[in-house]
């Protein structure tokens, strides 16, 4: 290793180069579980001639190579799983060139997306897609795991703004991996099998994002359900009735209750009979439309059995609200022991899934907090450990999630709607496809990488 060591030192300067166990621990884990893995050394490029250079080495000596953002995954796709170096991207932290005549930006993969799209707002200019982690993850690794957020139901999630890469590949090679153009017909579509390639195939250094205007408006509602499934079937009646919220967000009583003992909140009265919220935004420039919009869709709601629905107009409340919904996800992670699934299914068989979800927990003796992105028919499933035993959440549970995941399939959905399979999901990977499309996909990897060291142990058994 020293050898190696010496050669990275080289390239970009021993302050960059770390084989300390301080640096090491902090990108041995992500957000994923408790799981830890220690790399051997944690380089810290700033440019993309010396990720070529790192990147040529490694496939030369077949040293592993993990690229790692800010290490909010959900999947484990920046654990260093085989060891080797970590490719700690945090040094690229600019945003490059806002070019407001076409409503793009390119920017360097380490700057927080939370940044990026308050830099662009200054400008009258609007990235929607935001991630619960937006004040902390990386916009790199949201094109990683092509991420979405609550915003997605309405403005589509990371790859529907992607116009052009570059990255790195392997081998050292640099490529862009496309057009800074809104229509490209010109050969195979590069850009979106990276988006959401979970660092597997190249290692993205620039990235540039098609923009919108920014909106001007939004306005929140909060509506307290008392039968869950209810609140599901509400979700597409607002669809069916001709509404598109800019959010909307579904949270069992577990979840909002959790995440306001989390961020230790009394904002909101919980009475004791309702199951389940919905959160759902409305956008616009027009004031006075966002309020006879939110006005119909509460009066869609009254179709069911709910209790008083709040409408956040003011800055301060609105805040409030999505800062108990972003929580959850860490409050549930501080409760206990916890699997999350991210499952999906088309819209309307949501009510199905939480049904299901509800009567698996029962068979295979697990407790479900749900949450997320109803308008989307995504649902994160997080299971928590309280009472199983070692050997049940083992292997008992396993077969619980695998029932899960083929329902989903069933309904028509798959296994993860935005965080990715990284390391966690791989195992089920079989589930939502067969040998045909799983042996594409490896063949695709074997193309980009044929060594194996990028980013090995992801996606594939
Ligand atoms: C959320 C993350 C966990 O929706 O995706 O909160
Ligand atoms: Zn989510």
């Amino acid at each position: 290793m020293q050898a190696h060591v010496d050669f990275l030192v080289s390239v970009i300067g021993v302050q960059y180069v770390h084989t300390d166990t301080e640096h090491r621990q902090r990108c041995a884990s992500d957000q994923t579980e408790d799981l830890q893995y220690m790399p051997e050394v944690v380089v810290q490029p700033a440019t993309t001639l010396e990720v070529s250079r790192i990147m040529a080495y490694c496939n030369e000596h077949l040293l592993p190579v993990t690229p790692r953002g800010a290490g909010t995954g959900l999947s484990g796709g920046a654990l260093p799983v085989k060891g080797g170096v970590v490719l700690d991207m945090k040094r690229f932290d600019k945003v490059l060139h806002v070019d407001k005549r076409n409503f793009q930006v390119t920017t360097e993969p380490g700057v927080i997306t939370q940044v990026l799209q308050e830099q662009l707002k200054a400008e009258g200019l609007f990235y929607p897609p935001d991630p619960a982690s937006k004040g902390s993850c990386f916009i790199g690794g949201n094109v990683s795991e092509n991420s979405g957020g609550p915003r997605a139901v309405k403005y589509g999630v990371v790859k529907d703004y992607v116009l052009n890469l570059e990255i790195v590949l392997p081998n050292g090679d640099v490529m862009w991996t496309g057009a800074n153009v809104l229509k490209n017909a010109t050969g195979y579509n590069l850009t979106q099998l990276i988006v959401g390639s979970e660092g597997t195939l190249g290692v993205i250094t620039k990235i540039v994002l098609r923009l919108i205007p920014a909106v001007k408006h939004d306005l929140l509602l909060l509506v307290p359900f008392r039968s869950a499934v209810e609140a599901c079937e509400a979700v597409n009646a607002i669809f069916l009735a001709g509404y598109t919220p800019s959010a909307l967000e579904f949270m069992e009583r577990d979840a909002l209750e959790w995440s306001m003992r989390y961020v230790q909140s009394t904002g909101i009265q919980l009475p004791p009979d309702v199951a389940a919220h919905l959160l759902i935004e409305v956008d616009g420039n027009h004031m006075d439309e966002l309020y006879r919009d939110a006005e119909a869709i509460a009066q869609i709601v009254q179709r069911y059995d709910i209790d008083e629905v709040l409408m956040a107009d003011s800055h301060e409340q609105k805040q409030m609200l999505w800062t108990l919904r972003r929580k959850v996800g860490e409050a549930v992670k501080s409760n206990s022991v916890y699997k999350e699934e991210d499952t999906v299914v088309p819209r309307a068989e949501l009510p199905e899934l939480l049904t299901i979800i509800k009567r698996l927990g029962e068979e295979y003796g697990f407790q479900s907090v749900c949450y997320g992105h109803a308008g989307d028919g995504n649902l994160h499933v997080n299971i928590v450990k309280a009472g199983m035993s070692d050997d049940d959440w083992n292997n008992k549970l396993t077969e619980g999630i695998r029932k899960l995941f083929a329902e989903v399939v069933r309904l028509g959905g798959t296994i993860s709607g935005e965080h990715g399979i990284g390391l966690v999901q791989k195992d089920y990977m079989d589930i939502a496809f067969g040998n045909t499309q799983l042996q594409l996909m490896q063949q695709i990897k074997n193309i980009f990488d044929p060594k194996g060291i990028l980013n090995p142990g992801k996606i594939f058994k």
